[in-house]
């Protein structure tokens, strides 16, 4: 034990904070001949790296020391503007710049988020599973949770209205993935995306919406956001450019039609980083300013990971016993399975030695009492190894429900 932590009276918030179980995994993937479904880490043969080089020179040739200047808390205007295009385009419906905080990854948003809404032992509504990042965000904030039950057509309506209508005090806000959620792969039906804001105005609780992998849709419609069917800034949005261009540029963005609610926000960014990294600014946006490019490169990720998906769901079919269900998710990073009788974390110790990972289920429950199922990424390993590993995997259930 160091000195420092033997002298230091640590701060009640972060007796909650712990290693997540998918970066401590992270460690066990960096070997060799290890297949990992675990991380939710894009496929890095797919960044952009050469374009990024050139956006670079370039703008170091025609910006030069501003892109190296401190900058405002909001953002460029440039990326502001193009993430309230973009927005608008999904959304039917204009957006105003004016709306947009470029934020250091959407983590940030949910960090600052919990920064501005919560005290400790405050009520947030959760789907079940959610997303472990906002877990870990909002228990620095120790926050209490209510969880809400999903189906394969998302959050139920009928839950969530039992249990706002019972809360007191009501909760600060209801946290969802609605598309392609993080860890389940499932997306918010249309009848229900309007029904739940609606329920959640009546009761002046407001909704954050995450919306990270909208844009890695591999068939089907595209659905509108939460946010489209606000009436009165009660849907605060995050996206992010971590799947569509690169996670190591950390350039995501917060949309928030109320002004109380930006403001306090800016400042809240203020007392974190003052502002997003500028140079990443202008090289995200130079980027994404190339049209067809950036249009090119979407339609590559988008092929790369259906393709992944599907011999995925075909391996998993062809290799898995009966008792293993799982999902076809229509776009995003992951797949879910549930294995009847096996603890999963068990389940995991077993498949290390057979050099395979997942992220067991239970991570994604805060009350970690759901232990059958599991995660699986499929966007970051190649088809080959995706057959091989789900093979390996099969084969481990097999013996483990012996
Ligand atoms: C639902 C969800 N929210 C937020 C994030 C974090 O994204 P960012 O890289 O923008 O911080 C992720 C990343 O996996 C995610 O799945």
């Amino acid at each position: 034990m160091s000195t420092i932590s033997r002298s230091a009276k640590f701060a009640e918030r972060t007796s909650r904070l712990r290693a997540s179980t998918i970066r401590e995994m992270l460690k066990v993937t960096q070997q060799p001949n290890v297949i990992s479904f675990g991380g939710g880490l894009p496929a890095p043969e797919l960044f952009p790296v050469a374009a990024v080089a050139e956006c670079t020179a370039e703008i170091m040739e025609e910006i030069g020391a501003s892109a190296l200047q401190y900058s405002v808390t909001q953002g460029i205007p440039e990326m502001r503007t193009w993430v309230a295009q973009r927005l608008a385009t999904q959304m039917a419906r204009d957006v105003s710049a004016d709306d947009v905080l470029i934020v250091n990854g959407s983590q940030q948003g949910l960090d600052l988020l919990g920064k501005i809404f919560l005290d400790p032992g405050d009520h947030v509504l959760l789907e079940r599973p959610t997303y472990l990042g906002a877990i870990q965000a909002f228990d620095a904030y120790q926050a209490q949770y209510l969880s809400v039950e999903t189906d394969e057509h998302g959050i139920v309506p009928e839950s969530l209205e039992r249990i706002i209508e019972r809360a007191d005090p009501l909760p600060k806000f209801l946290y969802l993935v609605p598309t392609f959620q993080n860890p389940t792969g499932r997306t918010l039906s249309i009848e229900r995306r309007e029904r739940i804001v609606r329920i959640c105005e009546r009761f002046e609780v407001p909704i954050v919406e995450d919306d990270p992998y909208h844009e890695l849709r591999f068939e089907g419609e595209p659905l509108p956001p939460l946010v489209s069917f606000a009436r009165n800034g009660s849907v605060i949005y995050l996206g992010t450019g971590s799947k569509i261009v690169a996670p190591g540029l950390r350039i995501a963005w917060l949309v928030a039609s109320d002004p109380e609610v930006r403001e306090k926000l800016i400042l809240a960014k203020q007392g974190a980083d003052l502002h997003s990294g500028s140079l990443a600014q202008y090289i995200f946006h130079r980027f994404v300013s190339r049209r067809e490019a950036f249009a090119r490169h979407l339609e590559a990720i988008v092929a790369t990971y259906r393709g992944r998906r599907d011999v995925m769901y075909a391996a998993l079919g062809e290799f898995m016993p009966e008792s293993v269900r799982f999902n076809k998710p229509e776009g995003g990073m992951f797949l879910w399975a549930s294995v009847a009788g096996i603890d999963t974390t068990a389940l995991l110790e077993r498949s290390k030695e057979e050099r395979v990972v997942f992220v067991p289920g239970v991570s994604f429950y805060p009350q970690r009492d759901v232990v059958e199922s599991m995660r699986l990424n499929f966007s970051n390993a190649g088809e080959e190894k995706i057959r091989v590993g789900i093979e390996r995997l099969a084969s481990v259930i097999r013996s483990s429900a012996r």
